[in-house]
């Protein structure tokens, strides 16, 4: 654990700016020997065992991330290891930054809604702070490491994904990156004196941007199932930063006691936040059978997207 505090001690920052500008007081750091594969791998195994499924009936894993393992092969592919996953079982990540669990739980939907397959893992697992500058207090403040995991299946009455919806703007590459180590830099001596293997994000221009968009997709979710906002019990949001989520909570009218909330005491997550946001929600008793979940979520590309979830 990293706290606010801590943090006092290694960049220009103080406890009170963090908390008052994010909502932030710690952050989970993982262990030395700790991947991002392994912490998906025990996430799963937990949404496994609450589905009272064995890994075997796995006939998909994705993985939201954009820390993966190593950049080849798919943390996803580790995943189908480490749990004992069948080797035919495609896995793969995707790359939607915090937005990446949105993508995967569509993208798992519509294998399922075409009956190609007919049970699917989505996680979302992130370590952004070995993906962090130390020295950078525009950053290293707002970073925690976590995954989640959910099982889904074909199997509903009626309950399970109502929509997903998902949306890029590409124009907005620029505020939100790791600039080094693909092919544009590849990595060198100087790109990782530089740092160019570390985020940098212009915070300003993300928090305009995503106020509008998560407020935008959470109202899209509803007028096309034909809900309103008090129809609503969960809101699992993507949480970066709680003047955003206040924001938004009145755009949309839907009051922030319903939003599932523990950017407290995690940070910014990235695509793990909703997972884990929503796993800490069901096992506190917040959701029943037949509830409305709404999850939306804003990450680097700019890429965002809204689903909504009949319990
Ligand atoms: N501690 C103390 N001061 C800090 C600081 C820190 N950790 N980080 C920045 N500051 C300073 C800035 O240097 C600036 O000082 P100046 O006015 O003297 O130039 C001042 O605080 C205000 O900076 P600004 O960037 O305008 O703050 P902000 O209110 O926009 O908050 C973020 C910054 C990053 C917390 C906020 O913009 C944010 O959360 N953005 C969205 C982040 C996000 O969603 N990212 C990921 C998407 S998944």
């Amino acid at each position: 654990m990293l706290t606010n505090h801590d943090l006092e001690k290694m960049v220009d920052t103080n406890d009170t700016w963090i908390r008052e500008r994010t909502g932030i007081r710690e952050r989970r750091i993982a262990l030395p020997g700790v991947y991002t594969s392994t912490m998906a791998s025990a996430a799963l195994k937990e949404a496994l065992d609450a589905a009272g499924m064995q890994p075997g009936a796995l006939d998909m894993i994705i993985c939201g991330t954009v820390t993966p393992d190593m950049p080849l092969p798919a943390t996803a592919a580790f995943v189908q290891r480490q749990i004992g996953a069948s080797g035919n079982c495609p896995s793969f990540d995707i790359s939607a930054a915090c937005a990446g669990f949105i993508y995967g739980l569509s993208i798992a939907d519509a294998f399922i809604r075409t009956g190609k397959i007919r049970t699917a893992a989505v996680i979302g697992t992130e370590m952004l702070t070995r993906f962090m500058d130390f020295e950078d207090r525009n950053t290293c403040v707002l970073f925690g490491d976590g995954a989640g995991a959910v099982v889904v299946t074909a199997d509903h009455d009626g309950r399970g994904i109502l929509s997903t919806h998902l949306f890029t703007d590409g124009s907005l590459t620029d505020i939100l990156q790791i600039p080094g180590g693909g092919s544009k830099e590849p990595a060198s001596a100087e790109t990782v004196a530089q740092k160019r293997h570390c985020i940098q994000m212009e915070g300003r221009e993300v928090f305009k941007v995503a106020v509008r968009y998560l407020s935008e997709a959470a109202e899209t979710a509803l007028s096309t199932n034909g809900k309103k906002p008090e129809d609503v019990q969960l809101v699992a949001a993507h949480q970066a930063n709680m003047r955003i989520l206040s924001a938004v909570s009145k755009r949309v009218s839907i009051p922030i006691e319903r939003f599932a909330l523990n950017l407290e005491s995690y940070g910014n997550t990235s695509s793990a936040s909703i997972p884990i946001s929503l796993d800490e929600a069901v096992r506190a008793g917040r959701v029943n059978d037949n509830d409305l979940v709404l999850m939306i979520a804003l990450g680097g590309g700019i890429s965002w997207g809204s689903a909504l979830i009949r319990w």
